[in-house]
């Protein structure tokens, strides 16, 4: 039997600008039961993700937010330790919304079972995940590639942005990731194939884009708006097509920036900028899934994991990604 105790972090106040450890507290709760249709699971890995940055907010987003002194929102792989719903056993790998805690309980309709054959179960948070699925959508959907696209990826050593890359790589794009140091630089293209990478915090953007992309940009996949965005605006080729990703840049932002103000350039360019949520092609997810495990299984996708030991660092973890702290997909390795 588990033991009696799910340990547990809770949003212990609403952060204004950046978060800090304060912001979070540890709390200790029973261990809760699994009804009738559900299972009891013990969390292995804990992602985390950027948008829980806007979960912490009070404003409403496009779900309703984390409430102080409730248990932080976020996915989790883990072992099943109690079934009583049909089609899943005691010893089952699955993946579902948890929360920030040692063990959940869910209904057998929100969980999916991961084999481990194919990888390893913590990438059922990662390229095999959410992330990934929001890469494959983002980028095979809303951007739609052709074969010889100049196509500019933002957060590109990122567990979104690397995928991102590596499917225009397959669509026969030419590939431009912008990342925050000169080793994640070396590793979308040493690693990954990206034809070229932009330190934005060391080099000017828009002119290396100039450089890089004389054609002009058709496609953007944008991981995080502000400045780097501002730059891609100046070099859009006609017909280009941006898909808005996410705006990391400002989740931390005490006033909302106006903007953006350069739409000028979308009318030059008679382009499209579409905002996107993964979620909205769930009915396809099965189908990407497939496609994207056959990928990882032979070789041709690769993925970077960042793996935190310990459950107690997930604050620290999550904080440390809004600096930019993780490389690769950001996980914690609950120890539990
Ligand atoms: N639309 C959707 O359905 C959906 C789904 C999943 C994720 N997203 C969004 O996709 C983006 C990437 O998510 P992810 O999970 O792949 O995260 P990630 O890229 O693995 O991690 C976040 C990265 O963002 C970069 N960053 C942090 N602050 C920044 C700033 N001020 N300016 C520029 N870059 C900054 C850092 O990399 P550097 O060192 O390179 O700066 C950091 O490592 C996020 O904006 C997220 O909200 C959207």
């Amino acid at each position: 039997m588990p033991e009696e105790i799910n340990r547990q972090w809770v949003m212990a106040s609403r952060p204004v600008g950046f978060p800090n450890e304060g912001h979070f507290e540890l709390r200790e709760a029973a261990l809760p039961n699994a009804k009738h249709g559900e299972v009891l699971i013990k969390l292995e890995y804990l992602s985390i993700d950027p948008y829980m940055r806007g979960r912490m907010n009070e404003s409403k987003s496009y779900t309703p937010g984390v409430q102080i002194g409730e248990v932080m929102t976020g996915e989790g792989v883990g072992v099943v330790v109690e079934s009583r719903a049909k089609g899943i056993s005691t010893g089952d790998h699955v993946v579902t919304r948890t929360g920030w805690q040692e063990y959940a309980t869910a209904h057998v309709s929100a969980v999916r079972k991961v084999d481990s054959s194919v990888a390893p179960v913590s990438t059922a948070l990662g390229v095999l995940g959410m992330p990934g699925l929001t890469a494959y959508f983002g980028t095979l959907h809303v951007i739609d590639p052709k074969p010889g696209d100049a196509l500019v990826v933002s957060a590109a050593s990122g567990a979104v942005g690397g995928v991102v890359g590596q499917l225009a790589k397959l669509s026969g794009c030419r590939v431009i990731g912008t990342a925050g140091s000169d080793e994640k630089v070396s590793y979308i293209v040493d690693e990954l194939g990206f034809d070229a990478g932009i330190n934005y915090k060391t080099e000017n953007v828009s002119e290396r884009l100039g450089e890089l992309c004389p054609d002009g940009i058709d496609g953007y996949f944008d991981n995080v708006g502000g400045e780097t965005t501002d730059a891609v605006m100046e070099h859009l080729a006609t017909g280009a097509r941006i898909a808005i990703c996410g705006q990391i840049a400002q989740y931390n932002d005490v006033e909302q920036a106006m903007g953006p103000r350069n739409i000028r350039a979308l009318l030059v360019a008679q382009a499209k900028m579409q905002g996107f949520l993964v979620f909205q092609f769930v009915q396809q997810y099965p189908a990407a899934l497939e496609r994207l495990s056959k990928w990882v299984s032979e070789g041709t996708l690769k993925y970077k994991e960042d793996i935190v030991e310990g459950f107690e660092e997930m604050p620290k973890a999550f904080i440390g990604m809004m600096h930019g702290a993780n490389f690769g997909k950001l996980l914690v390795k609950t120890n539990a």
